[in-house]
């Protein structure tokens, strides 16, 4: 099939940057992206570009230059469902917080409204693209709905995960390691692929039965985690032994069948991905019985709710045990750095647990606005909006967040944290001052150096 317009359902932070990356390598396919939030749409359409709703270093760029050409951001589902040959589905699968499954499972509700949606208004035929992470066998469920309208439109299904990482989404999409395709239809297959090829090598462009590539996603992520935890329950290891986390890291990542990547110590890992999808890994071995595949991976999840813990528990155990009426600075609130999103990120936890023990905290994250803190704290629902909104407030510049702090806890590596003038936050801090870098990003020695009582993760 020809593909001269497409349309994504979903303007978040898989749906925006992908789709502007389509965009701007295919000058001929009018690309739409739509939301049922309009207030989304009015940020991705506002002039100011430093107003647009996800933040991603390159995105900016690519929105100037295509949008109004052939990027185009609208609240008419509609309209652009109708007009398209292709449709992305990007909308939102998070963990489910209700019924069967609850906590575990992914809520396709959004996903089975977008499939209602394109059978609604669907005049001519299509080929439906799964974007978002969905459990195995989800297209399944997208075919039947699709199948079942009676009015002879065909209707062709394809799995095309995103491999993006948020924060380098714009390279991850222009450089990609593989595109994965599933599906059924060579022509279906084939058209995808010819949108990708305009900037992916042919040899880059991978394809599969739907089941396959819809797994590969999870299996990915769970793998990606799994790398996490395992180097974090190193980490606690270190601390007691004597060894330095960095430098075992360091030692096993030159071993080139294991490799560097994702062996960074951390106050554990968050983001929209990795909790959810093997979350989703368990619940679907579960289902089929398999309970030791599903103990093996949950013990990720449960290494990683350990580690932000751990993290906490020492920052109190170090401040004599109580952090009561104690400011305590936080430094990054989003779940890594160059992201605003902070959806699972281990600081929501750390605030919560020091709370609990009614610290003050004062944060500071360059991306992260205070209501976006305030509704993720409320949205643990720990306790009552006005404690949280007067046990955590946000500061304006870092220097005001670390002012007559006892203890600063480092939660998101942004590169600007290590150009602070540490000799002078240190003077301005409550004696013993203490620092926690829940990162490795500091230079411990600089650090004692000042003055600082320093303590990192796995060190
Ligand atoms: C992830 C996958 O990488 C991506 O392919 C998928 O499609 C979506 O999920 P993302 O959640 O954006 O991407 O971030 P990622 O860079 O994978 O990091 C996830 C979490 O692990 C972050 O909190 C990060 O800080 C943490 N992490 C990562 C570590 O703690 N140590 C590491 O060495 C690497
Ligand atoms: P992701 O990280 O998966 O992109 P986001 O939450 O950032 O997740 O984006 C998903 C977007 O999908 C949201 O902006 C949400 O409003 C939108 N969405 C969810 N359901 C629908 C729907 N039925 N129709 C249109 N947009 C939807």
């Amino acid at each position: 099939m020809l593909i001269k317009n497409i349309c994504c359902i979903g303007a978040g932070y898989v749906g925006g940057p992908t789709m502007a990356v389509i965009a701007k390598n295919n000058p001929n396919i009018n690309v739409t992206i739509v939301d049922i939030n309009a207030e989304r749409i009015a940020a991705w359409n506002d002039t100011n570009l430093d107003n647009l709703p996800i933040y991603e270093p390159g995105l900016a760029d690519i929105v100037k230059e295509t949008r109004g050409k052939n990027l185009f951001f609208s609240t008419n589902i509609d309209k652009a469902i109708d007009e398209s040959e292709m449709i992305f589905i990007s909308v939102n699968t998070p963990t489910k917080t209700y019924g069967k499954g609850k906590g575990m499972a992914a809520d396709l509700k959004y996903i089975e409204l977008c499939a209602r949606n394109i059978a609604d208004v669907a005049t001519t035929d299509k080929i439906v693209v799964e974007k978002s992470t969905l459990p195995v066998r989800t297209a399944e469920a997208i075919k039947s709905i699709l199948h079942n309208t009676g009015n002879g439109i065909n209707f062709s299904i394809l799995s095309n995960p995103e491999f993006l990482a948020e924060g380098t989404a714009i390279s991850d999409l222009l450089q990609p390691d593989r595109v994965l395709i599933g599906g059924e239809s060579t022509d279906a297959i084939n058209s995808l692929s010819k949108i990708y090829e305009a900037w992916v090598p042919k040899s880059q462009i991978l394809t599969t039965n739907l089941w396959s590539s819809e797994l590969s996603k999870l299996t990915a992520n769970a793998f990606l985690a799994q790398r996490v935890s395992s180097i974090n329950a190193i980490s606690e290891l270190c601390e007691h032994t004597g060894a330095n986390v960095n430098e075992v890291a360091k030692a096993i990542g030159m071993d080139s069948r294991i490799g560097p990547k994702f062996l960074n110590a951390s106050i554990g890992f968050g983001g929209s991905c990795f909790q959810k999808d093997i979350l989703n890994l368990v619940y679907i071995a579960r289902s089929y019985n398999l309970t030791e595949v599903a103990d093996y991976w949950e013990q990720v999840i449960i290494m990683n709710d350990h580690q932000k813990r751990r993290f906490s528990d020492r920052l109190i155990k170090t401040l004599y045990n109580t952090v009561s009426g104690k400011k305590i600075a936080m430094l990054g609130w989003a779940f890594k750095k160059d992201t605003n999103d902070t959806r699972e990120s281990a600081a929501i936890y750390v605030a919560d647990h020091l709370l609990n023990e009614q610290a003050n905290i004062a944060v500071y994250d360059p991306k992260v606005p205070y209501v976006k803190m305030q509704s993720d704290l409320n949205y643990l629902n720990t306790r009552t909006e006005e404690d949280n909104a007067q046990g955590l407030k946000a500061s304006k510049t870092p220097y005001e967040a670390l002012e007559g702090a006892h203890a600063i806890a480092i939660m998101t590596e942004w590169d600007e944290f290590k150009t602070y003038d540490w000799k002078k936050v240190y003077e301005s801090m409550k004696k013993p001052a203490f620092v926690f870098d829940g990162r490795n990003i500091l230079d411990e020695k600089e650090m004692k150096s000042i003055g600082f009582d320093y303590f990192a993760i796995g060190r």
